[in-house]
């Protein structure tokens, strides 16, 4: 989604400006642009990669600036729609979605002021213009204006004859960089590693005021407000690509590293504890009677693995939800309920809605698994679980994904044990496993050379189905959802055992059968439904496990993975997939890390 950096600097911001807009590329964008006052206010916009907003700007200079990357809410990707929008000597960029934009630009329209763009963000900009009629100071101009805005919006305005930059942040993330040589703010950390470490996270309702020589915070209602300086863990390495062709699949092959991390706390650990998810843990877990978990999209995926392991070794009973239904659905509320938030970014705002929600109905119980540290999930929930992947810029969520299956499994087993449902001997074995998970993984991604193979006969498909049974059903859906969203080709995951009730209808030599087959207990039932394919003429291609009792044969092509995982079967069988998914992409040459239409961090309904 919309990214956003600002800068009032002791010299030269465009660069600073510039690179923080190349390293929020991966949330994903349409167009970009920057505004900066040399003295007078300079606007540049492009429709189409950063890069090219680079070639615009070189040789400008300026000391204090801001710079946006757009993804199309409100009106088509066009030059006319690109941020920053201006109104006078005023220019405004923008995150988030402002729900009263209607009311606002027919009151502005009529009173005079004239829209260039189909934006909401323009609003805002004739909003402060008018404002500061009344209220010529424009901090205090800005804050009197957040109040007539509804909606999840960050923002960051300059204006002609300031020496001073005003960001806002209500709904949308934001957070300020602190120098002795300027004063910095950005939608994350990672656009402003180039300057600085030392980040200071905005709340919702604040309003900041950036000099070169510092800044000032204060809260909605005028106070003002301290809010701690953190220092930012995230390395600088660990944005760039190194000897990867892409982000993805970098991410791919940094599992076995992001799952030794977020398990770390088992290297020393001779027991399972509820304490690996805070110290008050113990005191929320005790007494719960079902879970609920709220995510999204492949976290969602995730929830759905959880699902299986939490009923079958926890004994609870787990709905899984996506947020934006359960946000506005009428469901009956339970105080016993663990309500559960997986999310990557830990800003989705659906699934921050949904736990606003949860809690709404009395539901305190609330543990976000999140890879983001201090982002609003994070502090929504009464306890946190950071899965430690590392920053993920590819758009395909992979490591993010099986990491949040690492914590889930944690959790299944510390509520199993927190009920007297697992054994001493069972708990050190699943401790093992899940120690051995790295190694496992690694053995895993040795099949990329086969797997690249495969995906040259994946490159000119139109269709695709993934079929799966048990927990990897959720793998199949998985599957499904990364061969779609980067290579465009239309997928859909299913339940093996559903095909003979309506998909089956599809297959022929032309659509491509994904099946995740491990030799677990459903082997044999999911092998009934393969050969309800073959006798179609469709096109087998079978993850099996090392010893599934699965052939190739004319039109089944098999690849085995080394070892059965039991429990944690499926973080290894998606591996695989994501590797296909890559690999087709590849084929096809699209833009892996960045596909059309899609945002990395989504922060508007
Ligand atoms: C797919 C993908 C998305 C996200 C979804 C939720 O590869 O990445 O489906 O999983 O947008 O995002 P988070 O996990 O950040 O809440």
């Amino acid at each position: 989604m919309c990214g956003i950096v600002a800068a009032v600097a002791r010299q030269n911001c465009v660069p600073v400006l510039i690179e923080g807009l190349r390293k929020l590329e991966y949330r994903g964008y349409d167009s970009a642009g920057l505004a900066v006052l040399n003295p007078g206010l300079n606007r540049l916009r492009s429709v189409g990669r950063v890069a090219e907003l680079a070639v615009q700007a070189a040789g400008v200079e300026a000391e204090i600036g801001i710079a946006h990357t757009r993804w199309a809410t409100h009106g088509v990707p066009s030059e006319r729609n690109a941020h920053p929008h201006i109104s006078g000597g005023l220019a405004v960029v923008h995150n988030g979605i402002i729900e009263n934009f209607a009311e606002l630009r027919a009151e502005l329209s009529a009173a005079g002021y004239v829209f260039q763009s189909d934006t909401d963000t323009e609003a805002i900009a004739h909003l402060l213009q008018h404002t500061l009629k009344a209220e010529p100071d424009l901090f205090a101009a800005v804050r009197k204006s957040m109040a007539r805005l509804s909606g999840a919006y960050a923002i960051a305005v300059l204006k002609e004859g300031e020496r001073r930059l005003i960001v806002a942040r209500h709904g949308a993330p934001l957070l300020l960089g602190v120098t002795e040589q300027g004063s910095y703010a950005a939608s994350d950390a990672s656009a402003l590693l180039q300057v600085t470490r030392s980040m200071v996270y905005l709340e919702d309702g604040d309003v900041a005021e950036l000099s070169r020589d510092g800044y000032r915070i204060v809260t909605a209602d005028g106070h003002p407000a301290l809010r701690s300086v953190t220092e930012s863990l995230l390395s600088a390495d660990a944005v760039e690509l190194g000897h990867y062709r892409h982000y993805m699949q970098k991410e791919i092959f940094e599992q076995p590293e992001a799952l030794g991390n977020t398990l770390e706390m088992l290297g020393g650990a001779g027991a399972l504890s509820p304490n690996f998810f805070g110290a008050e843990a113990p005191r929320v877990f005790d007494g719960v009677r079902s879970v609920l978990i709220l995510a999204c999209g492949t976290s969602y995926h995730a929830g759905l693995v959880a699902r299986y392991w939490i009923e079958q070794i926890a004994g609870l009973p787990c709905s899984v939800e996506i947020a934006s239904e359960y946000r506005y659905r009428q469901s009956v509320a339970d105080a016993d309920t663990l309500v559960v938030a997986i999310s990557q970014s830990g800003e989705t705002a659906d699934t921050l809605a949904a736990v606003k929600h949860a809690k709404a109905q009395g539901m305190l119980r609330t543990l976000t698994l999140c890879n983001v540290p201090e982002s609003a999930l994070i502090r929504e929930a009464a306890l946190k679980f950071l899965t430690r992947a590392g920053p993920e810029i590819g758009v395909a969520s992979t490591k993010a994904f099986t990491t949040q299956l690492a914590a889930l499994a944690l959790l299944t087993l510390v509520l199993a044990k927190g009920r007297q449902r697992l054994s001493a001997a069972d708990e050190q074995t699943h401790l093992a496993a899940l120690r051995h998970l790295p190694v496992a993984v690694k053995k895993v991604l040795q099949l990329e050379p086969e797997i690249e193979r495969w995906a040259r006969r994946f490159a000119n498909k139109h269709h695709a189905l993934f079929l799966g049974r048990g927990h990897h059903y959720p793998i199949a859906l998985e599957g499904a959802l990364k061969l779609k969203e980067i290579s465009y080709i239309h997928a859909e995951g299913y339940p093996a055992g559903e095909l003979k009730h309506g998909p089956l209808a599809l297959v022929d030599k032309d659509m491509p059968v994904v099946s995740v087959a491990p030799n677990d207990a459903l082997l044999e039932k999911l092998k009934s439904n393969l050969q309800e394919v073959q006798a179609r003429g469709g096109e087998l291609y079978v993850f099996a496990d090392r010893d599934s009792a699965v052939e190739a044969s004319e039109g089944v092509h098999v690849l085995r993975l080394p070892e059965h995982y039991g429990l944690l079967s499926p973080v290894l069988h998606v591996v695989p997939l994501q590797l296909l998914s890559y690999h087709v992409a590849l084929v096809k040459g699209t833009d892996v890390d960045k596909p059309r239409n899609l945002a990395k961090s989504v922060t508007v309904e």
